[in-house]
């Protein structure tokens, strides 16, 4: 039996019935690292959440004012900037940041606005030798150190005052730019609290962002992420994928104030079917995950003496150290096919293993409350050696088209459109609600209380 969680205070050994994820660990047959068994999720109470959290203008006023100002946020990669001059905008509500690499390789964050009557600087990503206001001239370098403007002589004025291009703090983890805007915010590293140590064994900068597609999703920023923060709904949402995972057996935690994780076993069935054959796993796995390393199940014999899980995991074990060039004898079962999932407060979500690891962000769309971007990239390893890929430009799409468009997400691209078919609709039905509040599951839906927690502490600071 899995461990009870002794922290938490109510409901604490109420789970679904069914082969939890820490039992399935117990089947490993290589050492499980630590960060694996750490199961946590305290009890946060079981309140339900007003709609206007996610509907009202002066709740977004107040997450803008308060809780945005201060957090550290993804801003792009650090291979979307690899050469000097390289810089990628970055905007949110009315901000606008230019993400720019410098001659001395250090990444610096410039407020996109000329000094002199506030024209944005660049209009859109690229690269420069300096920065240069197409409006009259006026001229910073890479350093945001500035250079000059047409007609100084009508300037004098301005003459020893700090004409430098004001700039955010600036900090990377994993090969992933984060800027903040509150100059006196705690470091990235403290702010990230037990991630760093959890993703020792994936070194996400050393992969390549292979896929990028953005779409603007019509509901508010947090019903976009929430939507990926628990696996309840796959009975209802994602039923074509039920045969090989464990939904409701799901592990689900949280790590101080800005970190949770949700973990969902794949390769066993969901408890909420039976009479489900190891042939049926399989079979379903690796047609219709979109996760596997092999995407069909032609051809493949499972030996008698084998599960699905573990024929699967070793299946993908194959492929992935193929395509790194590099042998991973140290890799479980969970790491080679389970959705391991974590998130950063407040909004950056991105997936533990072997696997292509995907990348969810969901931010305000400009300064609407009422639509989000939602950012999806997918990182993979390429041969130990050889020379990186270039990074996937931004596919963005067009706000009504569906994610099965974007050919790169493969089998990915369909199970985004239904939970698109649920998104835009919840911001809808939260609108049309008598009863004005959520009531959210007690352990599924933890990861969702917690962010609401957090953002709570900063509303209330
Ligand atoms: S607004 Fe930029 S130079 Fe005038
Ligand atoms: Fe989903």
């Amino acid at each position: 039996m899995a461990k009870p969680n002794k922290e938490r205070e109510q409901g604490d050994d109420v789970r679904c019935p069914g082969t939890s994820w820490q039992e399935l660990l117990d089947l490993e047959e290589v050492d499980v690292p630590a960060y694996l068994r750490e199961n946590t999720c305290p009890y946060m109470g079981d309140e339900d959440l007003d709609v206007s959290r996610y509907l009202s203008r002066e709740f977004h006023e107040a997450e803008k004012q308060k809780m945005w100002s201060k957090v550290w946020q993804m801003a792009c990669r650090e291979e979307d900037i690899p050469e000097p001059g390289d810089h990628f905008i970055y905007e949110i509500h009315d901000e606008s940041v230019l993400i720019t690499r410098s001659e001395d390789n250090k990444i610096r964050g410039f407020i996109n606005s000329c000094l002199h009557r506030g024209r944005m600087l660049r209009n859109e990503s690229g690269c420069v030798n300096e920065f240069r206001c197409p409006f009259h001239g006026a001229t910073w370098d890479l350093q945001g150190k500035f250079k000059g403007i047409p007609c100084e002589w009508d300037f004098r004025h301005l003459k020893g005052r700090d004409m430098s291009l004001p700039e955010v703090k600036v900090d990377t983890w994993g090969g992933f730019v984060f800027i903040n805007f509150d100059r006196n915010a705690p470091s990235l590293e403290e702010y990230m609290g037990v991630m760093p140590k959890h993703f020792e064994r994936f070194p996400l900068h050393d992969y390549y962002k292979a896929v990028h597609v953005q779409r603007v999703v019509q509901c508010n920023w947090k019903v976009g992420a929430e939507a990926f923060m628990e696996s309840f709904h796959t009975v209802e949402t994602h039923q074509q994928i039920l045969t090989f995972t464990g939904d409701a057996n799901s592990q689900y935690d949280t790590f101080g104030d800005n970190v949770s994780r949700s973990v969902t076993p794949m390769g066993v069935p969901s408890p909420h079917l039976s009479g489900i054959t190891e042939e049926d796993i399989m079979r379903d796995i690796l047609e219709l995950s979109g996760r596997m390393g092999k995407d069909s199940a032609e051809g493949l014999d499972m030996p008698d003496d084998l599960t699905a899980r573990k024929f699967v995991a070793e299946a993908n074990r194959e492929v992935f150290e193929e395509a790194a060039n590099e042998k991973f004898p140290e890799a479980t079962m969970a790491e080679l096919e389970d959705a391991i999932l974590y998130s950063l407060f407040p909004n950056f979500q991105v997936w533990i293993g072997y696997h292509g690891n995907i990348v969810y962000r969901f931010i305000p769309n400009g300064d609407d409350h009422e639509t989000c971007l939602f950012d999806v990239m997918i990182l993979m390893r390429y041969p130990k050696g050889a020379e990186r890929p270039p990074a996937a430009p931004v596919h963005r799409l067009a706000d009504d088209e569906p994610f099965a468009n974007a050919q790169e997400l493969g089998a990915l691209g369909p199970v985004f459109d239904q939970d698109d078919s649920n998104m835009p609709s919840v911001q809808r039905g939260m609108k049309a609600s008598h009863k004005g509040k959520v009531s959210l599951a007690s352990y599924q839906e933890s990861r969702i209380r917690h962010l609401h927690q957090t953002l709570d502490k900063y509303l209330k600071a």
